[in-house]
């Protein structure tokens, strides 16, 4: 190995996919090899996720990051100055504790994610491996099965529709390969429909199209549709995953579907999304309810968690602890794992850890602001979290996570197995799915 000592930590600000300021960190060690990583940021934000520090007032509409480059550039590059940069672990412990808050406001978690990944790719460059196989180590790994989105909503399209993410999950594929062909396929179907409907306005963040729907519903039968379009069979080739992001427009056990003019209580949320699940083939479910509505996610949970992955995303916000308690309470079966809601790389794979001890479903995911660092698509990978979500289907910031497993794939060669999901079919519902089709 080439000597691993961190001999600089140089931030820069670049712009993420909304247009949006960013940090970039980059560390070089003594070796002269490098690592470089850039922060994302999400618009649908968990309250306890680590937060973002961003300078406030008028520039950029309050979002730039001079105050967190500013920390980057002086205490955290001191802190980091000589420390080996495989001790990713010590690293991550020393800012964290340096930072000295319980959500990582004072530096920021833009700026210690940025950082935290930056040394992670620069370890792995003295080691002269591919980020994921120094993230793997010895242990064998598998593709992520891609949770790729058709159509965008929520706070991610203007609240068109409620709903956050309507997404396709092509579970009879062979390999990762043949999965991103039929999500071609499904996606150009989805868009020729809008079209012929005259509902094609563009696309949300995250590259799904902009939904132009009647009701919540309506993006489940357009969804439905296009995949028949595309050749392929609904609930045996692909199927549906949703990412309700419930905490949006719902608290204190109150929800308002404004698309559809209703006002539920937990009961009758739980009651409408059941009532998806039996009409429609949804193998994944996300945020179906409120971040502080734990009893209605065991709710939930107890009534469907046999037949679908029931993810916590805003509801655990990438924390271990969070998820060891999910496990125990019953109250979700599968995590997101986002490491810009943890702050650091230890504390994500910490995260990541637990729900694979706890028997969970586990997705990597990246933002709704993102770009084109590509550190999520290895994590996913190299951590053999089995799932991977970054968005949709067009747009680069996303292409170049879907395209960078392509190149991992074939890396692989023959030992390259696509993931499969643990959640769906066991009980032999809907359309003779089962386990591992
Ligand atoms: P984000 O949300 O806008 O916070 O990235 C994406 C998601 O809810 O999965
Ligand atoms: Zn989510």
């Amino acid at each position: 190995m080439k000597d691993p000592r961190i001999a600089s930590v140089h931030p820069r600000r670049v712009w993420d996919s909304r247009g949006r300021p960013t940090v970039e960190v980059e560390v070089t060690l003594r070796s002269g090899l490098r690592g470089r990583a850039i922060a994302p940021a999400g618009v649908s934000t968990g309250s306890g996720e680590a937060i973002d520090r961003r300078d406030g007032g008028s520039r950029f509409g309050g979002h730039d990051v001079r105050g967190a480059i500013e920390a980057v550039r002086t205490e955290i590059a001191s802190l980091l100055f000589s420390r080996d940069a495989t001790d990713q672990e010590g690293i991550d412990r020393a800012m964290i504790a340096c930072d000295g808050t319980p959500n990582k406001s004072r530096f920021g978690a833009n700026a210690m994610i940025a950082t935290s990944m930056a040394v992670l790719h620069a370890a792995a460059a003295a080691s002269d491996l591919p980020l994921w196989r120094y993230c793997s180590g010895e242990t064998a790994v598998q593709i992520p099965l891609p949770e790729i989105q058709i159509f965008g909503g929520g706070a991610h399209a203007g609240w068109r529709v409620d709903i956050q993410e309507c997404m396709v999950v092509c579970l009879g594929a062979a390999t990762f390969a043949e999965a991103l062909d039929w999500t071609s396929e499904v996606y150009r179907a989805a868009g020729e429909l809008m079209q012929r409907r005259g509902l094609l306005q563009g696309i949300a963040d995250q590259g799904g199209y902009w939904p132009c729907f009647r009701s919540n519903e309506e993006t489940l039968d357009a969804l439905m549709e296009a995949i028949a379009r595309a050749g392929l069979r609904p609930g045996k080739d692909i199927a549906i995953s949703i990412d309700v992001a419930a905490s949006a427009f719902g608290k204190s056990g109150r929800y308002t579907l404004a698309l559809d003019g209703s006002r539920l209580d937990t009961a009758g949320m739980i009651e409408l999304l059941t009532g998806w699940l039996d009409a429609y083939p949804i193998c994944s479910i996300e945020d179906p309810l409120g971040e502080d509505d734990t009893e209605g996610f065991v709710d939930f949970t107890a009534r469907n968690g046999r037949r679908c992955q029931i993810i916590g995303d805003d509801f655990l916000v990438t924390n271990a602890q969070r998820i060891r308690k999910a496990a125990a309470d019953c109250s979700v079966n599968s995590a997101l794992i986002k490491p810009s809601q943890a702050g650091t790389i230890t504390e994500a794979r910490e995260a990541l850890d637990a729900g694979l001890v706890a028997g969970f479903g586990m997705i990597v995911s990246g933002r709704s602001g993102d770009s084109e660092d590509l550190t999520v698509a290895h994590l996913a990978v190299g951590w053999n979290a089995g799932q991977l979500k970054v968005g949709s289907f067009a747009r680069s910031e996303r292409m170049a996570k879907w395209n960078e497993l392509l190149r991992i794939e074939e890396q692989l060669g023959g030992t390259a197995r696509l993931a499969r999901l643990p959640f769906f079919g066991e009980h032999g519902i809907r359309s003779g799915l089962r386990r591992g089709v």
